[in-house]
Parts: structure tokens; sequence; C-alpha cells
């Protein structure tokens, strides 16, 4: 059992939620994926949140989670591309854990969203140049949050997480 909890960020597509489940397999810690625990709470999907009750609504039921979870250890966390852009989530990740950026490039993060419907941010946004762009307004938040940082491109899910397990 680990002693603090391990938080897993990232930008969509960055294989957050596959990474977390392969870690989990390898180290017998308990996951949590925030979207899909929120889904779960929620009885909707993501685009349905964001479409009914819109971006805010969905930032507060994230800190929600964020600050339950934290209270707990042992957990390894796969969270939401954008946790990091609220310092209050910063804070609670930095003192109950390990955060641990997953970092990838524009074409492989494309190369992994392309076919998903399910993130409201990138809708009509599937190209490098946009996801370049708000991969570059989203790095400074992701630089101010981690505690380690784990480069992505080329290397698949078993690999990663094998890395992580390795030197925690
Ligand atoms: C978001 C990322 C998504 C999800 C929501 C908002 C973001 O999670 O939480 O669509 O702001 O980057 P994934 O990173 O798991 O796709």
């Amino acid at each position: 059992m680990i002693e603090k909890n391990i938080y897993l960020i990232g930008f969509m597509g960055a294989g957050k939620s596959s990474v977390s489940q392969e870690l989990a397999r390898i180290s017998g810690w308990r996951e949590v994926d925030m979207d899909a625990e929120i889904v779960r709470r929620e009885g909707r999907t993501i685009p349905d949140i964001f479409a009914r009750d819109g971006e805010a609504y969905f930032r507060k039921i994230e800190t929600e989670l964020l600050e339950e979870l934290a209270e707990d250890k042992g957990i390894l966390v796969s969270c939401g591309g954008g946790v990091i852009l609220s310092e209050v989530n910063r804070d609670i990740m930095k003192k109950s854990g390990e955060v641990i950026f997953l970092s990838a490039s524009p074409e492989t993060i494309l190369s992994r969203v392309k076919q998903d419907e399910n993130r409201p941010l990138l809708k009509g946004k599937k190209t490098v140049k946009d996801i370049q762009e708000l991969l570059s307004q989203r790095i400074p938040y992701y630089e101010k949050a981690l505690t380690r940082c784990v480069t992505t491109d080329g290397k698949n899910p078993t690999e990663i997480a094998k890395e992580i397990f390795t030197s925690v």
C-alpha cells in the first residue's frame, strides 16, 4: 500500500486512463478515473454535463471529487485533463501525493483523440494546430502542478506504467 496518492495529469489523449489501468493492474493499487467517476455519479455523459450545466459546474464537481479523494491515501487517480487549471486543485494534489505529468506531442495527442466525440473542448478542433494552441495554454499549469514528468511519445501504456511503478 502506498502512503500517498498518485495523480496522473496530462492533456486529453496523453494516455492517463490507459496508463492508470495498466499501473493498477501491475501494482494492485486502487484506481479512480475522475471522468468515469463523475459520469457514474451524475448518471450522464461529460458532453451532456457541459451542454446542460456548463463547464463551471463540471469544474465544481471535479474539485469536490478531488477533495474527497485527497482525504484517502493509496489511490491512483487518473485526472481529467483540466484539473490543473485551478490553484485549489493543484494544492490539493501536491499536499496529498505525487503528481505525475504524462507529456505527449500534439501529433500523438491527435492520433489518440481523432475518433473521440466525448471531449467537448476538442469539438471541431481536431488539427495539430488547434491542439498545439490549447496545449501551449495548458503547459504552464501542468508545469506548476507536476512533481514528476514522464514522456509518452512512442511508448505503450504498459511501458509507461512500468516506468512509473519502478520509481515511486
Ligand atoms: C477536459 C478533459 C477531459 C474531461 C473534460 C475536460 C479538459 O478529460 O475532464 O472533457 O479540460 O482538458 P480527459 O483528459 O480524460 O480527456
